[in-house]
């Protein structure tokens, strides 16, 4: 079995899934940081994107939980760019990509065998059941698979893991899950942040967005896998440092986060931590990493609002069921019998 950081239940690919993880190698870490980042750098959603992917095995070192990130907007705006541009870092961007349609089970054994690793979910819209999604998504990032009892008597191993996902559609995930008529559960979207996508607008010698695209993904047919092998190298030969990272990233982002949004600290500083070491693969500058992760976290709050999302979703739903029923279940304190029997829908 591959196994990245050994932990209980867990290692870098399940043995009994394909291990999909690491899909074939093409060019070296340096044309790849030559041909693929170059064109990313100066990007904030595609800069974002590789930091998710650099993260992936960075978060199992520092004790982290798993999340995901979201990126929606509509048909043609390089969501599928940016998502092979980043998991270009591990192999063959067609042959790691994953979907979205299928079940929750389904997914958690994908996650169970990209433990460690990189789970990249394209296109949310196509065929998938918002029901689903919903529940995959609570099942991907919770770490923990289903309990399941044996033929022989028992219980079958308890699966456990801890990947990142990059997922991409034309909807924010919580008007896709709602057009199932669910509401979206405060703690999915904490685990998996909506953040619409920032076009392309640093083209470097290309001409247009079209262009840029383009030859991102010539770039990326050629120069895959390389990369990744190396940073995970780097990684086991310098856990300490990273783990340090990570924790002087949380720090500074403690400071500048309100203390209500808990968890997201750990999220936006492994993103950050990832980018910032990660220099070492893309050759970016430091400055522009760091405005590329506060870009995508500004775009993320933007959405999801500086409230606690489960006050927010008890008082909106509160306020739906008093307008939904308010005088027909509820006097007014200065009670009118009149005004009550006026308001009644006569017997028919
Ligand atoms: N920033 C951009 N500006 C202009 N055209 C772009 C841009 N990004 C991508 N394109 C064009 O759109 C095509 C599809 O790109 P990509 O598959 O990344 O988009 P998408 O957002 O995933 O679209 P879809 O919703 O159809 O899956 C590219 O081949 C390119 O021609
Ligand atoms: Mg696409």
């Amino acid at each position: 079995m591959l196994s990245l950081w050994r932990r209980e239940g867990a290692g870098f690919g399940d043995e009994g899934q394909a291990i999909h993880c690491t899909r074939g190698c093409h060019g070296t870490p340096e044309s790849w940081r030559d041909n693929v980042a170059r064109l990313v750098e100066g990007n904030p959603s595609m800069m974002t994107a590789v930091a998710a992917v650099l993260a992936a095995p960075l978060i199992g070192l520092a004790e982290n939980d798993g999340f995901g990130i979201h990126f929606f907007e509509q048909s043609s705006s390089g969501k599928t760019t940016t998502a092979n541009v980043a998991s270009s870092l591990y192999g063959n961007p067609d042959a790691l990509r994953l979907t979205w349609y299928g079940t929750a089970l389904g997914l958690a054994n994908e996650a169970s065998a990209h433990n460690d690793a990189l789970m990249p979910l394209d296109e949310v819209g196509q065929g998938a059941d918002p029901h689903s999604v919903s529940q995959s998504t609570y099942a991907l990032f919770n770490g923990v698979g289903k309990l399941q009892g044996a033929k022989e008597g028992g219980n079958r191993d308890l699966k456990r893991w801890r990947t990142i996902a990059i997922s991409t559609g034309e909807m924010d995930m919580e008007i896709f899950i709602a057009t199932s008529g669910r509401k979206v559960k405060a703690g999915q979207l904490v685990r998996l942040l909506n953040i619409p996508l920032c076009k392309a607008v640093c083209f470097h010698e290309h001409a247009n967005g079209k262009q840029h695209a383009d030859a991102l993904k010539a770039a990326y047919q050629q120069h895959y896998g390389a990369a990744g092998r190396a940073w995970v190298k780097y990684l086991a030969d310098h856990q300490q440092d990273a783990v340090a990272a990570v924790r002087t990233a949380e720090a500074s982002w403690r400071s500048l986060i309100p203390a209500n949004y808990g968890e997201q600290v750990h999220r936006v500083a492994a993103l950050e931590a990832a980018l910032l070491l990660g220099r070492i693969m893309t050759g970016w500058d430091e400055q522009g990493c760091r405005d590329a992760i506060q870009h995508s976290y500004n775009a993320w709050v933007n959405l999801f609002g500086t409230g606690n999302k489960e006050y927010e979703q008890i008082i909106e739903q509160a306020e739906a069921f008093l307008s939904a029923y308010g005088i027909s279940r509820f006097a007014p304190l200065d009670y009118n019998e009149k005004y009550t029997q006026s308001c009644r829908i006569p017997r028919l």
